[in-house]
């Protein structure tokens, strides 16, 4: 198994542990790290719904909360690779304006169902400060 996959694997095993009672959308997503490590997140969600977190902040903030750098992320929604619509499977724009800030300018981001897309692609022209 190649990396990309294995970075698959994980964000589709992390979806498993997703909370979600409100939504049912099971998220999960992995982030590469600098040292190799894979560390992976699911969204988390809350009765005051705005309190929710996606799959994806969880991943990159756990990695910066472990002192690791992320290189890369996988995201992947339950049946990602099956009946999903594609937008559904794209990470919202809140994710992609965290993923600006904390992976690589030409990172990848591969998309269980969909393929790999740079982080440019998935945000040009992102606010800065
Ligand atoms: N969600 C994610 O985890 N990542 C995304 O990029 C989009 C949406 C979650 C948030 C919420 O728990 C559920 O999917 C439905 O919006």
């Amino acid at each position: 198994m190649n990396n990309v996959e294995q970075l698959l694997v994980s964000a589709r095993h992390a979806a498993k542990a997703a909370h979600c009672p409100y939504s049912n959308f099971h998220v999960g997503a992995a982030v590469l790290c600098d040292d190799g490590s894979m560390i992976s997140g699911c969204n988390v969600e809350n009765a005051s719904y705005g309190l929710s977190i996606c799959a994806e902040r969880v991943a990159l903030f756990s990695a910066i909360a472990q002192g690791k750098r992320p290189l890369a992320l996988a995201v992947s929604c339950a049946d990602a690779q099956t009946s999903r619509e594609r937008g559904t499977k794209m990470p919202c724009g809140a994710c992609r304006q965290v993923m600006q800030e904390l992976l690589p300018n030409n990172a990848k981001i591969h998309i269980d169902g969909v393929g790999t897309r740079t982080l440019n692609q998935l945000l040009p022209e992102g606010f800065q400060l």
